[in-house]
């Protein structure tokens, strides 16, 4: 697995690779915070399983730009003319370039850590990920068929509409990715769970 994720260059963004290789470019988009993440262990698990080559972006290691005024009036001035080479955009046109998207987020408050969020913000970029019809609907611009979300909770309360809902409405409405899944594992923190058989379960169902 390569690991793109260190913070290089420009500061901000890691030096993504973004040019076509010759094998297909699976994107695992990492999540994950703790060194024993459970949600690491069944996206491992999955990706070991995968035939493509694995690009790695480790949201613990990007120091994500203020989205402040003067960052937004910066980036509609580059996306107007369309000047998508400038290292604002890296993540965005990996993502769009990439053949399989993973995600793996463990589930917080609702949703997910918040590096998943700016991570979304920075690739939502009109003219490399989506586009808008002429009627104002958003219309995908992304290679990937399939997306694979993986996460795991501590209880059972884990409604999805706050992530992976979410994630599955940006992936199918804006990015153009049909093929949507989650592979998930619940009740982790459970006094008296057993971590191992519900980790073990979640990979047997979901691979
Ligand atoms: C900041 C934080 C918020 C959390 N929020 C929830 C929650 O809303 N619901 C829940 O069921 N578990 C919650 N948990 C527990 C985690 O979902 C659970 O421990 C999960 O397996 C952690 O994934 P990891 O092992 O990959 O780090 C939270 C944990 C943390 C650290």
């Amino acid at each position: 697995m390569e690991a793109d994720g260190g913070k290089t260059g420009c500061g901000c963004f890691p030096a993504a690779k973004t040019g076509r290789e010759s094998r297909n470019m699976l994107l695992f988009i990492n999540a994950c915070v703790r060194e024993q993440s459970r949600t690491k262990r069944i996206a491992e698990a999955y990706l070991s399983k995968q035939k493509e080559a694995v690009t790695e972006v480790r949201l613990d290691q990007i120091m994500f730009p203020l989205a402040d005024e003067e960052f937004l009036k910066r980036r509609d001035r580059l996306i107007a003319g369309r000047e998508f080479s400038d290292p604002m955009f890296v993540l965005a046109r990996q993502f769009a370039e990439a053949d399989r998207i993973v995600i793996a987020a463990p589930y917080w408050d609702l949703s997910f850590p918040a590096a998943l969020k700016q991570y979304l913000e920075q690739i939502n970029v009109l003219g490399i990920t989506f586009e808008y019809t002429p009627e104002g609907y958003p219309k995908g611009l992304c290679r990937a068929k399939e997306l694979c979300y993986i996460t795991s909770a501590g209880g059972h309360y884990c409604p999805e509409e706050f992530g992976y809902g979410y994630v599955k409405a940006l992936a199918q409405n804006f990015y153009g990715i049909k093929e949507v899944k989650q592979i998930k594992a619940v009740g982790l923190d459970i006094v008296g769970a057993d971590v191992e058989e519900i980790i073990r379960n979640a990979i047997k169902t979901g691979i």
